[in-house]
């Protein structure tokens, strides 16, 4: 802890300038001051003697212990006994941590959030037993001397980091009662947090649409210039410019459809969807690109069909990626399984499985965080955005369900959807009542 707390954390009794005790004093000093001009009146007492005994009321003015207004002890309770109850309701209400102090920075009273955020805390305590942080205790001594209000933001280090921002601003208890210094904390550790990704996701989005950008900038000067009169290096020049150009309007649509998803995050899509029919057309879709690839692509659907609610184009974006991530990066397994059938207490399983080289334990819990890849090379190689397993990851989210990725590397890879099942499939909400009717 730095020194420049020290003043907190030992109370002292800050002196009062004797001037003030003099104003104080005023009085009993005008009451002395009649008896001795009486005396000086009627030759009672020498000039010297009256100024003498001036002299003397007035050293005994600045001098003497004095009853303060405010309990001179630091007995915890006393202390907490200046607080009224009144006060410690309306400070167990406030939704933040509060702490109240007297002018030499003991705690009067605090809140249960004060103790969640600082541990022990105790009354009649100074609070730098408490609050370490040097800069809150700075602020504390500012108020207590001017009562101008301060607003000052810390970090804690340990047992995590932890922004919070203190208020720190001098007031009264009740009407009449002692002079206060009440100090507010804020946690801004979740608001940092998101303006960090914030940060990094617009600079990883600007770095991956650059990247394309930078390589057409390329071929159109080398078009203009060098290979102008060359038709065979145009033709190929044009077939990559083409690629590129196509990678910067999938990345636009996957950045799109994300902040689309965020913006309805807390929707859940209640339309019925039929998950099997689901699976069938999306392994029907990408039946030519599992053969391009020599990927024996299966697909196992549970006899009863399996309903959800949910967006169907959303849930088919769901399938789609998984099952492309598969054939793409599981392509030496050759072949990928997906299958939909009933889970355990009315939950429906979509499952994803490779044969490939499967992903190392230490990259899962990444996975679905934006722009990540194992190897990006290899994901641009195969034309991905890095964006495919967060767009999924928000979409099973905002139905409610789960994604579990398991992977055993050299084995391949397992990502399953788990949702819960809708109760009012159709056909036999339809046919329930006619079957009791007959
Ligand atoms: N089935 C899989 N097997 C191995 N690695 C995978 C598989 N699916 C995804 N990955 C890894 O996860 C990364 C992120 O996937 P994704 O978000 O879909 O991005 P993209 O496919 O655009 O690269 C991929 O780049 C790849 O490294
Ligand atoms: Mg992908």
């Amino acid at each position: 802890m730095s020194d420049s707390s020290e003043p907190v954390r030992t109370p002292v009794v800050l002196a009062e300038p004797p001037l003030e005790r003099l104003i104080d004093a005023r009085w009993t000093l005008g009451a002395a001051a009649l008896l001795i001009v009486g005396g000086l009146a009627f030759g009672r007492l020498g000039p010297w003697e009256a100024l003498l005994a001036v002299a003397f009321m007035a050293l005994a003015a600045v001098v003497a212990p004095r009853r303060r207004r405010l309990v001179a002890a630091a007995d915890g309770a006393a202390v907490a006994g200046l607080v009224s109850l009144e006060t410690k309701a309306i400070l167990s209400g406030l939704p933040e941590p509060v702490l109240v102090l007297d002018r030499r920075g003991l705690v009067l009273a605090f809140n249960e959030h004060a103790m969640a955020a600082l541990g022990e805390i105790r009354a009649g305590e100074p609070v730098s037993f408490a609050l370490r942080a040097p800069e809150v205790l700075d602020a504390v001594r500012a108020v207590s001397k001017s009562a101008e209000p301060q607003v000052v933001s810390y970090v804690e280090r340990v047992p995590v980091e932890r922004w919070r921002e203190a208020h720190v601003a001098a007031g009264r208890v009740g009407s009449l009662g002692p002079s206060v210094i009440i100090v507010t904390l804020r946690d801004l550790t979740e608001q940092r947090r998101s303006e960090r990704m914030r940060g990094d996701f617009v600079a990883n989005a600007s770095h991956e649409l650059r990247t394309p950008l930078a390589s057409l900038l390329g071929f159109i000067e080398t078009l203009q210039g060098p290979a102008r009169n060359d038709p065979d290096a145009r033709e190929r020049f044009l077939a990559i410019m083409r690629a590129q150009a196509n990678r910067m309007a999938r990345l636009i649509d996957d950045l799109l459809s994300l902040s689309r998803i965020e913006l309805k995050a807390h929707v859940r899509p209640r339309a019925l969807v039929d998950l099997s029919a689901l699976a069938r057309g999306v392994t029907d879709a990408l039946g030519p690109l599992a053969k391009e690839r020599g990927v024996e692509l299966q697909l196992t659907v549970d006899p009863e069909s399996v309903f959800v609610h949910g967006d169907r184009d959303e849930l088919i974006r769901v399938a789609e990626n998984l099952t492309e991530n598969a054939i793409k990066y599981g392509q030496s397994g050759g072949r990928v399984d997906v299958a939909v059938r009933r889970g355990a207490g009315g939950g429906a399983l979509l499952v994803v499985r490779d044969y490939g080289p499967g992903v190392a334990p230490e990259h899962l819990p990444r996975l679905t965080e934006r722009f990540y890849r194992v190897d990006v090379a290899e994901s641009r190689d195969k034309g991905g955005t890095g964006l495919g397993l967060a767009l999924v990851k928000h979409i099973v989210q905002r139905h409610g369900g789960r994604l579990l990725i398991d992977s055993v590397p050299g084995q391949g890879a397992s990502f399953t959807v788990a949702l819960e099942r809708a109760e009012d499939e159709p056909q036999d909400a339809a046919e329930l009542p006619l079957k009791q009717a007959g």
